[in-house]
């Protein structure tokens, strides 16, 4: 057992999950990887370990068993977690509700939804036993606003009023919980659909207040100040980590245009 703080990340072995556990990382946490990846996890979990201690942990978190089954582990390797950041997740396409496969829906919202709700159980014990902790739930701008992706929209909505439940519920304990919402971010599997022709990058800049795209980093500096003591009192909340996503969709397709050139 290390006598650092420790940070919990699920789905670390890539993309915004790994930008935060190697942040957690440089800030002298201990870090543990939650991931279905064991190869990208075991790599990330080495690299990170040269300036200090971080171990990966093969776990599915759709599988509530399975996700206390490592807390327990990850509590008796590391110590009790201090912070919790709930990345893992899975990211689709555009489709319809009447024509949607409905074994894919539900696979998306035993990840994304109950996987987020398994591993605030299973380490918000560990904090509630120590009354201290942080937590950070993975938001997106599809908590905010209605977008075709029938299972992944109201699953994020569903996890900014989780979010909020759990604030009210661990409050008592001294554990903060908050979501963050990020527009999107060009993770590996982001540009994929750009790729693939499934994304397209002149639509999303044309709605976005800013002309660049928060990157993963951009996103872990979010979540690192949400778990900080700097943000001490702030529970309950979804921060948008936008671009201006939330201010400029309805106004730069405002039907009178916008009273510039674009
Ligand atoms: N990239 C974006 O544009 C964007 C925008 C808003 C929100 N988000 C959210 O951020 C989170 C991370 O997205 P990302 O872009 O970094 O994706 P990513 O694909 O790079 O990372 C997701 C990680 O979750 C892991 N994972 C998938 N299923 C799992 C399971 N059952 N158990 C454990 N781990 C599992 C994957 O192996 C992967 O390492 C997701 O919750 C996503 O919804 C992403």
């Amino acid at each position: 057992m290390t006598t650092q703080a420790i940070a919990v990340i699920t789905g670390g072995s890539s993309g915004i999950g790994a930008a935060t556990a190697r942040l957690f990382a440089s800030r002298a946490y201990s870090v543990a990887i939650l991931d279905v990846n064991r190869d990208r996890g075991e790599k990330m979990a080495a690299a990170l370990s040269a300036g200090g201690t971080a171990r990966f942990y093969d776990c599915d978190v759709s599988d509530a068993k399975a996700v206390d089954a490592v807390a327990a582990r990850v509590e008796k390797d590391l110590g009790p977690a201090e912070v919790l950041v709930t990345s893992a997740g899975l990211i689709p396409n555009t489709e319809s509700i009447m024509d949607m496969d409905m074994e894919a829906h539900d696979r998306m919202w035993r990840v994304n939804y109950n996987g987020t709700i398994h591993a605030c159980r299973s380490f918000g014990r560990q904090m509630i036993a120590r009354k201290r902790g942080a937590i950070v739930t993975l938001g997106s701008i599809n908590s905010l606003l209605p977008l075709p992706l029938p299972a992944y929209n109201p699953g994020k909505a569903a996890i900014a009023r989780l979010t909020q439940l759990l604030a009210v519920e661990l409050g008592r304990h001294g554990i903060r919980v908050n979501s963050v919402g990020p527009t999107y971010v060009m993770t590996e599997t982001l540009q994929a659909r750009v790729d693939a022709g499934l994304r397209d990058v002149n639509k999303i800049m044309s709605v976005h207040a800013l002309d660049t795209l928060p990157s993963p980093e951009d996103i872990a500096t979010a979540i690192a100040f949400l778990c900080s003591a700097e943000a001490r009192t702030i529970t309950g909340v979804l921060l948008p980590v936008d671009s201006g996503w939330l201010a400029g969709v309805s106004y730069k397709t405002y039907a009178g245009g916008v009273p510039w050139k674009e």
